[in-house]
C-alpha cells in the first residue's frame, strides 16, 4: 500500500543578540565567517520563531511559509540545510531499512515569528535555527547542538549561536571545508542567570540593507575592516570570555559598547555608506551613557545589530535604573509597532520542541 502519511515535528528557536558581532564572509557560499563572534541567547518566552516541517509522499515540491507568506526555497542557503539534513537521513535509512524514506519526500516548512522580521532583532537567525531544527526532529536524527549550529550557519550565519542557551560563541574556524566553524558553549545561562535585556524598538521596518549584503559590500570597501576583523575581534573576544567567566559587567558592558560601535564605524566606512542606526538609536546611546555616568560604573550597555533598534543588556539589581528608565521615558507600547522598551530575560534554554 503507497504510504500517504504526513510526517511533522515542531520547535522554537530563540533569538541571539551578539555582543562581539559577525560582520563579514571569508567564503559567501559556505557562509563562513572573517571574524568569530559572541552572543546571549534571549528568552523565547518574548522573542521566539516557531517552525513545523512536515514531509509526505502528497506533497508536490518542497515550500516554506514565513508569517502566512510564501518564500523562495531555491536560494543556495536554503537549498545547503536541506540537501545536508536529507544526507544525514538518507545516511540513516541506509543503516536501517525499516525507517519510512522521508529524505525522499518533499519538505513543508510553516514558520512563525512573533516579533519583527528583518528589522535587526535576529530573524534570520531564529529562523533558521529552528528551519533546522525542526527538520532534525522530523527525521528523528541524533545530531548533536555542534552538528545541527554548523548546518544552520549555512543557512544564516547567525543562527548557529541560537542552537544554544546562555552564552555562546562562534568559532570562525580555519577548515576551508567550513567543518570547524561551529557554535561552542561559553557558559551556560545559569552561570550569570540574573543577566537582563531591555530591547527599544524603534522601527519594525524591514532593514533597507539586509545583513548579507551589507557585510558583503563592508568587506569588499571599508579600508576599516581589516584591523577590526584581524586585530581588534581577536582580542575581544579573549576579554568577553573572560569577562563573561568572571561574571564582570564593567568590561562586558564596555566591550559590547565599544564593538558595536567598532561595526557601526565599519558600515558607515562601507561605500556606499550603510547608516543603520537613526537618531532614536544615538538618543538611546546617550541615554546609556547618562545611567553609566550617573551610576559611576559601567551598569548598563548597548548594542545594535543591523537595524536601529537597541538592546540594552544589564544586570537584574539595576533594573529600576536601567530597565525602568528606558519604559518610563519610551512608554511601553502592547505590539511591534512604533517606539517602545521591552524588557526580557537575557537568557534562557536554547530550544524547545513542541
Ligand atoms: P534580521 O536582522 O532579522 O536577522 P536579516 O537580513 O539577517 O534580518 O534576515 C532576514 C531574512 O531571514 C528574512 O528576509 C528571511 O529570508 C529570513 N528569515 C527570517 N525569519 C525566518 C524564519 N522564521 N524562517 C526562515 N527564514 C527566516
Ligand atoms: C549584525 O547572520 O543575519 O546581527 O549570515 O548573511 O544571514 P547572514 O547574516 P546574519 O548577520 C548578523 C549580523 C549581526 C551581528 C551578529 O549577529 O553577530
Ligand atoms: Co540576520
Amino acid at each position: 500500500m503507497a504510504d500517504n502519511k504526513i510526517y511533522r515535528a515542531s520547535t522554537t528557536a530563540p533569538v541571539n543578540i551578539a555582543v562581539i558581532k559577525y560582520w563579514g564572509k571569508r567564503d559567501p557560499k559556505l557562509n563562513l565567517p572573517t571574524n568569530s563572534s559572541l552572543s546571549v541567547t534571549l528568552s523565547q518566552s518574548d522573542l521566539r520563531t516557531h517552525t513545523t516541517a512536515s514531509c509526505s509522499p502528497k506533497y508536490t515540491c518542497d515550500s516554506l511559509l514565513l508569517n502566512g507568506s510564501p518564500q523562495d526555497v531555491s536560494g543556495a542557503r536554503t537549498q545547503a540545510c536541506f540537501r545536508e539534513l536529507r544526507a544525514l537521513r538518507k545516511k540513516l535509512e541506509a543503516e536501517n531499512f525499516s525507517l519510512p524514506p522521508l529524505s525522499t519526500y518533499p519538505l513543508k516548512i510553516v514558520s512563525e515569528n512573533n516579533f519583527p522580521t528583518a528589522a535587526g532583532l535576529a530573524s534570520s537567525a531564529a529562523g533558521f535555527a529552528a528551519l533546522v531544527r525542526a527538520i532534525a526532529n522530523l527525521y528523528e536524527l541524533p545530531s548533536t547542538p555542534t552538528e545541527l549550529s554548523k548546518i544552520a550557519r549555512q543557512g544564516s550565519g547567525s543562527a548557529c549561536r541560537s542552537l544554544f542557551g546562555g552564552y555562546v560563541g562562534w568559532d570562525k574556524g580555519t577548515a576551508v571545508d567550513g567543518s570547524d566553524s561551529v557554535a561552542f558553549e561559553v557558559a551556560p545561562a545559569s552561570h550569570w542567570p540574573n543577566m537582563r535585556a531591555v530591547i527599544l524598538v524603534v522601527s519594525a521596518a524591514k532593514k533597507g540593507v539586509s545583513s548579507t549584503t551589507g557585510m558583503q559590500t563592508t568587506v569588499a570597501t571599508s579600508s576599516l575592516f581589516p584591523a577590526r576583523a584581524n586585530e581588534t575581534v581577536p582580542k575581544r573576544m579573549k576579554e568577553m570570555e573572560n569577562a563573561i567567566k568572571n561574571k564582570d559587567f564593567e568590561t562586558f558592558g564596555k566591550v559590547t559598547m565599544r564593538d558595536s560601535n567598532s561595526f557601526h564605524a565599519t558600515c558607515l566606512d562601507t561605500e556606499p555608506p550603510i547608516f543603520y542606526l537613526n537618531d532614536v538609536s544615538r538618543a538611546a546611546i546617550k541615554i546609556v551613557e547618562g545611567i553609566n555616568c550617573a551610576a559611576g560604573k559601567t551598569i548598563a550597555a548597548y548594542t545594535f545589530d543591523a537595524g536601529p533598534n537597541a538592546v540594552i543588556y544589564y544586570l537584574e539589581e539595576h533594573e529600576n535604573e536601567v530597565a525602568g528608565l528606558f519604559k518610563a521615558m519610551m512608554g511601553e507600547k502592547e505590539g511591534w509597532e512604533g517606539a517602545r522598551g521591552k524588557a526580557v530575560q537575557a537568557n534562557h534554554e536554547a530550544m524547545s520542541d513542541v
